[in-house]
């Protein structure tokens, strides 16, 4: 993009530095597709990403400006931290981001909570990121915002630098209007994001919700449906879908570090007493349907008592959003269903349901899903799911199958060669993970190395390469005048 110096704006940070038991300053990172997918972007670009300093040692590890360099391990970028306070977090993050437009823009309008203190919170925060979007950035910067924690940004930016180049990508779905609708000041949240240049969505059908909500929302705006362009208060924003990916060479290499001694060890280790091995890996979310899953599986073992002793299941599971009761519900859940299953079909040798609450690195996550039999997506509703292509990468020996719920935009491109189910249908579901457990292995061979071709020419390079493209394109038009 003309050299121009590029600044990603997310809530959530790549990397977050907290405390070990020995009190040693320690580096994670966090669950979740946003980071995973733009810490390899950034790592390339050599830009700089804002985002909310959330660790407890981020401030002692931070030079003057707030920042840090990443990652830790061989520096490419530069981390500046924006600090909330406690109550900022609970309004901003826990209340408007994850209580209101995180349940909306899933489908979940009863799991909605409104507050206008929560909105105003938000407001207020997302103005400490433009501050600092506006202390960061040079005259021809390219601003990038993520996701749904920074609707209102990208217009008060917009306002201080008219003729900045600012982008958004929105990594969840985007619901249809009549969705939409129920959200009070909705206008607010379209007004903001058109205060960019550039808005991106993982698939085709969010960008028709999209300008469906523009059309119908928010008056004054025209939409040119041929060329998914608005106009809207003298101003152009394009919308476009990019469907984000993985960094397929990367995963795959990871993969195959992990041989197949690795893995009868990381079996042993973890109590997996059988060869055939079904996984899931999810951040604990109620989108994911991760109780569905675990309905599903039940159902397999009762029906199918030949699975019995035969299959186990591991579910890698990551902690999130705690405070927010519904994910404590579903927390809940997930482990009595666990234990439930466990109770019921367990015997002195076998364990059918694997919990895994631990970090597992990179290589460990990668062999598990090249030696596992089948990866179950369940979600309810996902704006992409990154793990079904996590998965695919790193089925280097090509026998594993996908078993992926219709509601996810991965679905969009893996759909017809994985086994395709709707997660709110058990007795389908139950099926399903049988069909794929005894799919023969010139089918599963196949299906395995269309999807891995596709994820292949479709990788995180070519999804950076597309954004970036457009971002030129349009760039030069709006230089033009166009
Ligand atoms: C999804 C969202 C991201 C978010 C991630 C993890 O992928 O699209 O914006 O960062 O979940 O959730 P958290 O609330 O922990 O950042």
């Amino acid at each position: 993009l003309d050299g121009g110096q590029l600044l990603v704006v997310s809530n959530r940070q790549p990397y977050s530095h907290g405390y070990d038991e020995t009190g040693e300053v320690a580096v994670s990172r966090p669950a979740g597709g946003l980071t995973a997918g733009l810490d390899p972007v950034m790592q390339r670009v050599e830009g700089t990403w804002i985002a909310w300093g959330d660790g407890e040692a981020d401030r002692e590890v931070a030079d003057e400006d707030d920042a840090v360099e990443v990652p830790p391990e061989d520096p490419s970028y530069r981390v500046r931290r924006v600090w909330l306070t406690d109550e900022e977090v609970d309004q901003y993050y826990y209340g408007y981001s994850n209580r209101v437009l995180w349940p909306l823009c899933h489908g979940g309008i009863w799991k909605t909570d409104f507050a206008d203190e929560h909105r105003e919170a938000y407001e207020a925060v997302n103005r400490k990121f433009a501050r600092a979007v506006r202390e960061e950035a040079d005259d021809d910067a390219v601003v990038w915002f993520q996701d749904y924690h920074f609707t209102r940004a990208p217009g008060m930016v917009r306002e201080s630098m008219p003729e900045a180049f600012l982008m958004h990508f929105w990594h969840i779905t985007w619901p249809g209007w009549d969705t939409f609708r129920s959200l009070p000041h909705g206008e607010q949240t379209l007004e903001g994001l058109l205060g960019n240049d550039l808005v991106g969505f993982h698939t085709g059908q969010y960008v028709e919700n999209f300008l469906d909500c523009i059309e119908r929302g928010l008056d004054g705006a025209t939409v040119d449906r041929g060329n998914d362009r608005i106009e809207y208060d003298g101003r152009t924003t394009d919308v476009e879908a990019f469907p984000l990916s993985v960094d397929f060479d990367a995963i795959a290499a990871s993969a195959e570090c992990f041989d197949s001694d690795d893995w009868d060890a990381f079996r042993e280790e973890h109590g997996i007493a059988t060869d055939r091995v079904a996984v899931g890996v999810d951040r604990l979310d109620y989108t994911k349907g991760v109780p569905e899953r675990l309905n599903a599986l039940e159902q397999l073992w009762e029906n199918h008592p030949e699975w019995r002793g035969e299959l186990t299941y591991v579910q890698k599971a990551s902690e999130s959003r705690s405070i927010i009761p519904d994910y404590r519900d579903l927390q809940d859940r997930v482990v009595n269903g666990v234990e439930r299953i466990n109770d019921r079909f367990g015997t002195d040798g076998w364990t059918p349901v694997v919990y895994l609450d631990e970090h597992l690195d990179g290589d460990t996550l990668n062999g598990m899903y090249r030696h596992s039999d089948v990866l179950l997506v369940s979600a309810l509703r996902d704006g992409m799911n990154l793990v079904a292509k996590e998965f695919v990468a790193a089925q280097v020996d090509e026998d594993g199958v996908l078993v992926l719920s219709n509601q996810t935009g991965a679905y969009e491109e893996l759909g017809k060669h994985s086994v395709t189910i709707n997660p709110h249908d058990i007795d389908e579901f139950a099926d399903a993970i049988g069909e794929a457990l005894r799919m023969d292995e010139s089918d599963r061979r196949e299906r395995m190395r269309t999807m891995r071709q596709w994820v292949e020419s479709h990788d995180l390079s070519r999804w950076m390469h597309d954004v970036f493209a457009s971002a030129a394109d349009v760039r030069m038009r709006r230089r033009m005048g166009m």
